[in-house]
């Protein structure tokens, strides 16, 4: 009898033993930031995973005109190193350039979690430390601003101010070919942003192989970019977060159902906007402002964002867009329209607890969406908007960066990546016949 019982406990222990390493196992910031919310600080050690060690990073030294330089342009010294002393903030006024700043907040977040300041070991709970030995490096950065350099000098696409922008591809090509570290796995450990559809549009090629940081595959092959060795990061909101969303009844202080504003005349994925103006014409509750992105238009964003239970985010001329994440930071419900999109942080967010998805084919229906919609009752919309306000912090941009904010969400992303290219490269490196299999 003793021995039963003895055993029963036995067994009993180890099932709530494996029973809680399987919770723990499982969706990791899903069971921090819901279940032990306010445990945050203590519970976590370096490098989000609870005591994983920080990523270690090398960022290349490239002279200015490839990142910072192209934010000055009073002629500063090409050759001075960025350091986070001399490090210009993002510019105030750089209107939509922003939404793709995704470049500058990776390089500033190296600066700020170098080893010589802040020590090797990540203790303080980031997720990434520049090393300054690029033998101790798990992956290389390559702070080349991509997106500003197509936004600054190649944005009409024509000559010859779009031969700067080719140049400077054309050059860091050049740099990274020559060097060791590139060459010993054709570039797959290297982390490179190209975050604007037609950011390093002329020599994608020659990064095919990389760890890129982008909005969505909406234009590159999938040979080029795709979701097994490519980090989707969050556009940088431009509306300003709503930070004391405290009302009592937040359901009913947003009296509109639905709200979109931006243009209908979108190319490729966008058509859906036009079939979606005739649908959600004249409805009751539904305010689709036709207008073009400017500083009074975002002002009228943040208004009809924070006055609506939902936000209607269709796909631009890409299957992303930056009106996505003006809704998660104005905590107005998405309602996301895009059959092509791809989402940030997928593996640890499930976007179904805090978003409505439709087919454009569904979307275009006439009073299917918004008939939907309002079925959705005032206690399911109440529990996605307080998820909402819980993984907003996820899609911050800010130096200098915080725990679990953007930056680090995306260094995570990139750690997650890192299987997948090792093994890529081992394979390379004996294979005599590719992928018998496919
Ligand atoms: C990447 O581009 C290079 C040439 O730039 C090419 O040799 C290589 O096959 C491409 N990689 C893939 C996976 O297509
Ligand atoms: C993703 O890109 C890599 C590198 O070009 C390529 O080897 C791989 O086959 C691509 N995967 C898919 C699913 O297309
Ligand atoms: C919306 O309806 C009005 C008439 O009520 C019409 O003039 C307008 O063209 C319609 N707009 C769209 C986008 O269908």
């Amino acid at each position: 009898m003793k021995q039963i019982l003895s055993k029963s406990i036995l067994y009993f222990v180890v099932f709530v033993l494996f029973l809680a390493g399987s919770l723990v196992f499982m969706g990791r910031i899903d069971y921090r930031s819901r279940f032990f919310a306010n445990w945050q600080p203590c519970l976590r050690g370096g490098g989000g995973g609870g005591h994983l060690p920080a990523l270690k990073v090398y960022m290349y030294d490239l002279p200015r005109r490839f990142n910072v330089g192209m934010l000055t342009h009073h002629g500063s010294n090409d050759d001075l190193p960025v350091t986070i002393k001399n490090l210009p903030p993002w510019p105030a006024r750089s209107g939509l350039n922003k939404q793709h700043s995704v470049e500058y907040w990776m390089m500033a977040s190296l600066l700020y979690y170098s080893e010589s300041r802040i020590g090797g070991g990540g203790v303080s709970g980031q997720e990434v430390v520049r090393v300054s030995d690029p033998e101790s490096a798990d992956v290389f950065f390559v702070p080349f601003f991509s997106s500003l350099s197509f936004n600054v000098h190649g944005k009409d696409m024509r000559d010859p101010d779009t031969e700067f922008d080719k140049q400077l591809q054309v050059d860091i090509i050049k740099i990274l070919s020559e060097s060791t570290y590139w060459k010993r796995s054709s570039g797959r450990d290297h982390v490179i942003p190209v975050h604007h559809p037609n950011a390093f549009r002329f020599m994608r090629d020659g990064v095919n192989a990389s760890i890129l940081i982008v909005a969505d595959f909406g234009r590159p092959t999938h040979i080029q970019s795709n979701l097994t060795k490519d980090v989707v990061a969050p556009y940088v909101h431009v509306v300003n977060s709503f930070l004391n969303d405290e009302s009592s009844d937040p359901y009913e202080s947003r009296p509109n159902l639905l709200f979109f504003r931006g243009r209908t005349d979108r190319k490729d994925e966008g058509k859906v906007r036009g079939a979606l103006a005739r649908v959600l014409n004249n409805t009751k509750g539904v305010i689709y402002d036709v207008g073009r992105a400017s500083d009074e238009g975002i002002q009228e964003s943040v208004k009809g964002m924070r006055s609506s239970k939902f936000c209607l985010n269709p796909a631009g001329d890409t299957p992303s867009s930056c009106r996505l994440f003006d809704a998660i930071v104005s905590h107005c419900v998405p309602v996301i329209v895009s059959d092509k999109i791809e989402l940030p942080y997928e593996d640890e967010l499930d976007y179904s607890e805090f978003s409505i998805f439709f087919s454009d084919e569904e979307a275009s229906k006439p009073n299917y969406m918004v008939d939907k919609l309002q079925g959705i009752s005032k206690e399911k919309w109440l529990a996605m908007w307080r998820r909402l306000k819980t993984i907003a912090p996820h899609f911050e941009y800010q130096y200098p960066p915080k725990n679990e904010d953007a930056v680090n969400m995306i260094w995570r992303q990139v750690r997650h990546k890192l299987p997948a290219a090792k093994l890529a490269h081992h394979r390379s490196r004996r294979l005599k016949v590719p992928d018998w299999w496919r």
